[in-house]
């Protein structure tokens, strides 16, 4: 797993720096079929025999690289990928906070694999684990986040999409007398504001991406969090797709059915600044640096800074984080 980890770091970094040359150029597409290019590229030469379980771009008829497709060298262990080479394409097209490339890998046959586009999800840090239920009413669970956490309801943050879907919730979460932060876009950096020691909230809730679900359900295992989900079809098309492939809509998957490995490794790094990354920069050597959060087995909340020379990366410098 560590080799590959390393391959999928660097898969990470390439497609940050590919989808980096399209920040603030208004052409979303053509920054994720960047970042989708670089990333398969170098994922190709992964050790082992890896398939994408789920990847993004179905959802928006974006470049993607698809659910069942093999990656890595074909020789070794199997592997499971969840995969967005580009997240928050809006962030990049625009030019503000919050774009990344993200993705997890995990042993062969440990991650769900989906056709689903949209998840609802529910994501606490390491004081709430193992205490969740997404199917509690809300007041109950920001009760139980606030216990876990030593918190007054009145100090529970919870992160949530700003989507007009989300209305009703995010009023409720303030009834209920706790606070909201809400996000344009972008609900892998928020679960990691859930799950990281020391990130700003205390619990994710709301629909978001499936694959971001997938990939954030790795982060919460590796760095000892909590997460549940339902998968929640937004369209007919994405129902029949459930429905093809025998998942039941609305029914609750646990950590265990969303990421049952430990031994996996979680990489994000930033394409567009974030409270997290810095994005890609000029280096003298020519190439970019770039940041990157890294969370495998032994070394769960890891910054890594390195320099980015299209198409290998040169120079490595590890810097730790909390
Ligand atoms: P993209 O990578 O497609 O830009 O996803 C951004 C995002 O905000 C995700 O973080 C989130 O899970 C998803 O979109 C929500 O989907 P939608 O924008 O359709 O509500």
């Amino acid at each position: 797993m560590h080799e590959l980890s390393l391959h999928l770091l660097r898969a990470t970094q390439h497609a940050a720096c590919a989808a980096e040359r399209w920040v603030g150029r208004g052409e979303p597409k053509n920054a994720d079929h960047a970042a989708v290019e670089a990333l398969r590229r170098e994922l190709l030469h992964a050790p082992g025999a890896g398939t994408v379980v789920i990847g993004e771009g179905a959802k928006d008829k974006a470049p993607m690289l698809y659910n069942g497709e093999p990656v890595g060298t074909g020789e070794g262990d199997p592997f499971d990928v969840a995969v967005d080479p580009l997240e928050n394409t809006k962030a990049c097209a625009k030019a503000v906070e919050g774009a990344i490339s993200v993705a997890a890998v995990a042993p062969g046959g440990t991650l769900l694999a989906s056709p689903g586009w949209y998840m609802d999800k529910l994501v606490v840090g390491p004081a709430a684990a193992g205490l969740i239920d997404i199917e509690a009413p809300l007041t109950e669970t920001l009760g139980t986040v606030a216990k876990a956490s030593g918190k007054r309801v009145e100090d529970v943050l919870v992160v949530v999409l700003d989507k007009p879907r989300h209305e009703e919730l995010i009023n409720d979460v303030r009834a209920a007398g706790a606070r909201a932060m809400l996000l344009p876009e972008g609900d892998v950096l928020g679960s990691l504001e859930a799950l990281r020691p020391d990130g700003d909230a205390d619990v994710l809730l709301g629909v978001g991406g499936a694959p971001e679900g997938v990939i954030s359900a790795c982060a919460a295992r590796l760095l000892g969090g909590d997460m549940q989900a339902r998968l929640t079809p937004r369209s007919d098309e994405e129902r029949q797709l459930l429905a093809d492939a025998g998942q039941s809509e609305g029914a609750r998957l646990t950590l265990d059915d969303l990421a049952s490995s430990d031994e996996g490794c979680f990489m994000a790094t930033g394409v567009t600044r974030s409270g997290l990354l810095a994005g890609p920069e000029p280096h003298a050597s020519g190439g970019r640096r770039t940041q990157s959060f890294v969370a495998t087995r032994g070394q769960p909340d890891l910054t890594v800074d390195a320099v980015c020379q299209d198409p290998t990366v040169t120079n490595s410098q590890g810097g730790t984080g909390a």
